[in-house]
């Protein structure tokens, strides 16, 4: 119920608007944020970096609803990455395709995802495709079908979510080729007609996903991560006992720590991160920065009640 609201709120233009006016929110975002400026994402990015992990940039920005601002959002993309090669950040690029004009216009963020991989390919830089609401799933598998067989896998991309009862389906379908997959469980609110309602089916489901993964990684050659390159499995879960899952079917089925890439958001569960760091597996962080950072602060307040009472209690020591 309470998750439901805030997903709600989370897409509320009235909410934005009030909410984004607090100092307080902004206290509670910057806990998950690395700032509102590029500078202040590469300087966590180095920073990172330095202690061994690997990054995900995110610019923060969704359902973007006209074409000068999907532009603009594409060369920001652009920017970033060139800000990858010229400070040789250990990183990749998530991007929204709300973000750059899917919402809009599929022919136009087709056009500004073919400028983005360009510029990413020009410098071997990854680009995962974030995955958006559930309406959004076809497009962005079909677009992404497009752009690989252009740019090929090393260059882009998917994530998967296992609240959705399609998502086995997809991923043994679009791994057989080698795609690299992020697997979350999935952050919006979706109706039981096409996702689990219950938390206990998503879990079971995120297992029996990770178990297709590591077959399929195991079919097309098992890749290792690079700082820029990730494997075919990345597990992207702050939950311990997906994670434990993970390890346990990886070195069952013969895999090396490194194949196997796990995922983890700026700013949650840092013992976890450290700590499969520390064991040798590949861990890399989402870094997400901007002045968009509104919903991205809900969706976190909506994973986690305690994160809630954070924020209240700062609203109330105002
Ligand atoms: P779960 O929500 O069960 O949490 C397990 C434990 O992790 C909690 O008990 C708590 O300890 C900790 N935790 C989780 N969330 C927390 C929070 N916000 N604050 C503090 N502690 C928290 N989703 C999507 O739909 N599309 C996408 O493209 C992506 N991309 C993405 C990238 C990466 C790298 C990650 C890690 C996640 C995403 N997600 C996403 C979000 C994902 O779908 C999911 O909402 C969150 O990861 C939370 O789910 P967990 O798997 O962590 O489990």
């Amino acid at each position: 119920m309470l998750r439901a609201l805030l997903l709600y709120l989370s897409q509320a233009q009235w909410a934005r608007n009030m909410v984004t006016g607090w100092r307080v929110a902004w206290r509670v975002a910057s806990r998950f944020v690395a700032g509102e400026t590029l500078e202040e994402a590469v300087a966590l990015v180095k920073e990172l970096n330095r202690r061994g992990f690997y990054v995900t940039l995110d610019h923060l920005g969704e359902y973007t609803s006209n074409e000068a601002e999907a532009v603009r959002s594409t060369d920001e993309a652009i920017e970033i990455i060139e800000a990858i090669e010229n400070e040789d950040l250990q990183s990749g690029l998530s991007i929204k395709l709300s973000q750059i004009g899917m919402a809009i216009d599929e022919a136009l963020c087709e056009n500004n995802l073919h400028r983005i991989l360009m510029a990413a390919q020009k410098y071997g830089i990854f680009v995962r495709i974030d995955m958006e609401d559930s309406t959004y799933v076809d497009r962005t598998l079909d677009l992404y079908q497009k752009m690989r067989q252009s740019f090929g896998i090393d260059t882009i991309g998917l994530v998967l979510q296992s609240y959705l009862y399609r998502s086995l389906k997809d991923a043994e379908q679009v791994t057989q080729d080698g795609t690299r997959i992020r697997l979350v469980k999935g952050a919006y609110k979706e109706p039981g007609e096409v996702a689990f309602p219950e938390k206990a089916d998503v879990d079971a489901e995120f297992d029996r996903i990770t178990e297709v993964l590591i077959k399929a990684a195991l079919k097309t050659g098992c890749v290792e991560a690079g700082p820029k390159l990730p494997p075919l499995i990345a597990i992207a879960s702050h939950d311990d006992l997906r994670v434990r899952y993970a390890k346990a079917a990886a070195e069952k089925a013969g895999l090396t720590r490194r194949t196997v890439e796990f995922q983890m958001l700026n700013g949650i569960r840092r013992d976890l991160q450290d700590s499969l760091l520390a064991e040798g597996y590949p861990v890399r962080i989402y870094v997400p920065w901007g002045s968009e950072w509104y919903p991205y602060m809900v969706r976190r307040l909506a994973e986690r009640p305690a994160n809630l009472w954070f924020f209240i209690s700062n609203l109330l020591r105002r």
